[in-house]
């Protein structure tokens, strides 16, 4: 499974550096919005720290605009994917920049007819929303398994990328369920390398070690 690290924070980006077995970075308007630098200086930055895809969302709202702006925005960074809005001139973009063997993402997919139109346009991925999909009870995690039971019908190559992750569990089951990819937010991702019970062995090995260190320390001849 493709594991991505949502954000745009260059000591996150620095984070992410420390782990080259991730895959990349995802971000968003929202997500660009939190930094201070511009954006082209923001996806640079973070294509010099990163190996892996860099992913980038357009904001103009009409499908030939939007097209020229990907085609900017691909310029930025080394192995890019554009993401495009599930709408009307976002489906229509995506096909144009797939025909230029562009990778592109459809983002916010809230409804499996979405995933339908974005599986029969075999756009590269396609990112449900879970955590809010859960927020409006509308069971993220059984949404985005129809969603690959329509790509494997319609024979798509379309990957599913969970997004909008708000638990560790969530990203746990997209890897035991064979999903494709997720994109985690920073504290997601710390909280994945964490366990009370690690922290706690790991305090009483050192507390063993160190009074094993003073007694050997004592019987030295
Ligand atoms: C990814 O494509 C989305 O931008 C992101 O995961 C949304 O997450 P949120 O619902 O926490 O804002």
């Amino acid at each position: 499974m493709e594991i991505y690290l949502d954000t745009a924070n260059s000591d996150h980006v620095e984070f992410a550096n420390r782990y080259p077995f991730l895959d990349g970075i995802t971000t968003n308007p929202s997500i660009i919005a939190k930094e201070s630098f511009e954006h082209k200086e923001i996806m640079k930055h973070i294509n010099e720290k990163v190996n892996g895809k860099i992913w980038m969302q357009v904001t103009e709202e009409k499908a030939d605009r939007m097209y020229e702006q990907a085609m900017e925005l691909k310029d930025w960074v080394d192995h890019p994917v554009i993401k495009l809005p599930m709408t009307e001139d976002g489906l229509e973009a995506a096909y144009l920049l797939r025909e230029k063997n562009i990778e592109v993402n459809m983002t916010l997919i809230y409804t499996l007819s979405q995933v339908v139109l974005a599986a029969k346009a075999n756009v590269t991925y396609i990112s449900p929303y879970i955590g809010r999909l859960d927020d409006q009870s509308l069971q993220g995690q059984q949404f985005i398994q129809h969603a690959k039971e329509i790509i494997q019908s319609l024979g798509a190559s379309t990957k599913i990328i969970g997004a909008s992750i708000r638990t560790t569990q969530v990203v746990s089951d997209l890897a035991r369920f064979g999903y494709d990819a997720v994109t985690v937010p920073f504290p997601i991702l710390k909280k994945m390398f964490h366990s009370p019970l690690t922290q706690e062995g790991l305090t009483a090995f050192q507390e063993d070690w160190e009074s094993y260190m003073e007694r050997t320390e004592i019987h030295k001849p």
